[in-house]
């Protein structure tokens, strides 16, 4: 009898811990979806308790405040339902019914799997500390604080469906779909957009402007997309910013790499290339020309013969000690001789690699010159840069390297909040718009 009873009670036992292994295990996977969705990114402030939100996300027409999600009861989502959350990551909508901007990338995390929001409310519930102090409000000036004009454009543009595996492709090759298109949200940032603000379908990962920084064409295209790149490169550029093809990442790229996709297992980041080189290739807005055709050696000859142009004293006097006096690089420094940040439909990414230098968590970095060159400088460098190891048919203006200096936001990333914003703006103009016709036909 009581040996029965004590294994009764072991199996019990046996049941519950099994039980309890089961909920670590969905936490665990909840903490590594949080990792590759990048909720950090946004939810934690610098130097912040994590993903007590708080971040200012810098608009031109005010600040959009991340909320907090602890599961802290009075000033997160302790207490929300699954349903709630669900509803809160794919469909933009919180607790109380209010609408948020898609600052909050729900139009990207629309296609998660039940299995996965279930992970990672588990992982928000039980994983993460909680704290108790609100993140401020947003206060937006009208007409942006009529959150409910985001009803409207999500019914124009928030495509509902959960992700569809094509069964005609490999697992790697779905798994690679499913991360970029939610999680990782790649097309947030590399996908055009149309008047309204939303990703063009047609041309997904032809390339984009987040205001400051400029997201690539990553689409197979052989010239304008990465369609020269095999898969080694890809996996190396996506766990390191580094691919040994003349790009090396920088700006909200880095800080993407840096925050999420370098701690995601191998086998993710190789499904998340197999699937980007299968892009069906574009040309987006972009037609790189011809590339420099000043040679490098010219360029010593006309420093030591004083008729160099003002751009190559100044990369003479900053840059070469590190790029080389030719632009060769070396000693593990990249080269500027046909770096692609120098092919690119626009210079921004080069000014604002200037401006903001790269900083990445390990490795060499690059120092800012914000400070140290004023926008004729970096104007007049920039295009020297273009003209001796890029495109030469690029140019960079001092009012253009002013605008990038003042939209120059630290993450390109919170950029983003804009996209809403706007959407928001246009809709709300065609809505009165609307009104003030159906109202001028009855009248
Ligand atoms: C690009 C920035 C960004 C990323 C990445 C991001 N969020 Fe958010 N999130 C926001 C902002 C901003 C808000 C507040 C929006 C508003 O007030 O309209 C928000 C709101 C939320 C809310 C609603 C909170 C409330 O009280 O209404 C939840 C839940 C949430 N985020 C969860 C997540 C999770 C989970 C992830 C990762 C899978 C994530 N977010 C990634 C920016 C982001
Ligand atoms: C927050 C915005 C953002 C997100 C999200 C993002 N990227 Fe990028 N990406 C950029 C920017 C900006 C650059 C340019 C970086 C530079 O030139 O230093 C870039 C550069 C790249 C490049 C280099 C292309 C070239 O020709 O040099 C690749 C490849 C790339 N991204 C792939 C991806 C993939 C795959 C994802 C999703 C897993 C992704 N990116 C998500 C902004 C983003
Ligand atoms: C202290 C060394 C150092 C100096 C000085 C320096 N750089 Fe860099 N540069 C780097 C490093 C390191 C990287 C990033 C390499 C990497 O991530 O692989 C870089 C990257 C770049 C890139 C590519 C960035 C991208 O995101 O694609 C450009 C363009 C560039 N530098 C231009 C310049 C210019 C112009 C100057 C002078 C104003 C300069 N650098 C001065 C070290 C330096």
């Amino acid at each position: 009898m009581t040996r029965s009873l004590s294994l009764l009670a072991l199996g019990l036992l046996g049941g519950l811990s099994a039980g309890a292994a089961q909920a670590d295990d969905l936490v665990a996977r909840g903490a590594y979806l949080a990792t590759a969705g990048d909720c950090a990114a946004c939810h934690t402030a610098d130097g912040g308790p994590a993903f007590a939100g708080g971040k200012a996300i810098a608009t031109p027409i005010g600040a959009i405040i991340a909320s907090n999600i602890t599961p802290s009861t009075s000033a997160g989502i302790g207490g929300w339902s699954e349903a709630e959350f669900a509803r809160a990551l794919r469909r933009g909508v919180s607790r109380d019914g209010h609408n948020l901007y898609p600052a909050m990338p729900y139009t990207a995390y629309a296609g998660l799997t039940d299995a996965d929001v279930k992970a990672l409310y588990a992982y928000f519930e039980k994983g993460v500390q909680p704290v108790d102090d609100p993140a401020p409000a947003t206060h937006l000036p009208f007409p942006f604080s009529v959150r409910a004009s985001m009803k409207i454009w999500n019914l124009l543009f928030l495509k509902t469906a959960t992700f569809a595996p094509d069964p005609a492709q490999s697992e790697a090759w779905n798994r690679g779909a499913y991360l970029a298109q939610t999680l990782a949200h790649c097309a947030t940032c590399h996908t055009p957009r149309n008047a309204l603000m939303a990703e063009k379908g047609g041309e997904a990962l032809a390339g984009a402007s987040l205001g400051t920084w400029y997201a690539p064409n990553i689409t197979s295209d052989s010239t304008h997309g990465i369609g020269g790149w095999s898969q080694e490169a890809l996996e190396a550029y996506l766990s390191t910013g580094r691919s040994g093809t003349g790009s090396q990442a920088g700006g909200p790229m880095l800080e993407a790499i840096d925050k999420s996709l370098s701690k995601l297992d191998p086998k993710d980041i190789a499904a998340l290339a197999t699937y980007i080189r299968d892009v069906p290739a574009r040309s987006g807005d972009a037609a790189p020309g011809q590339t420099g055709k000043v040679a490098a050696k010219d360029m010593d000859v006309a420093l030591r013969t004083g008729a160099a142009p003002a751009g190559a004293v100044l990369y003479d006097q900053h840059c070469a000690t590190c790029h080389g006096a030719s632009g060769t690089g070396g000693h593990g420094l990249p080269a500027l001789v046909g770096n692609r940040a120098l092919q690119r439909p626009t210079a921004d990414n080069a000014v604002m690699t200037v401006l903001e230098g790269v900083l990445p968590e390990s490795g060499q970095a690059m120092p800012a010159f914000a400070s140290k060159l004023d926008d004729g400088q970096v104007a007049q460098l920039v295009t020297y840069l273009q003209e001796g190891f890029g495109d030469a048919g690029v140019k960079v203006t001092p009012e253009r390297v002013a605008q990038l200096r003042a939209g120059g936001a630290p993450s390109g990333l919170l950029k983003l909040a804009q996209v809403g914003l706007i959407a928001a703006a246009v809709v709300l103009v065609l809505l009165i718009l609307a009104a003030l016709l159906l109202w001028r036909r009855r009248a």
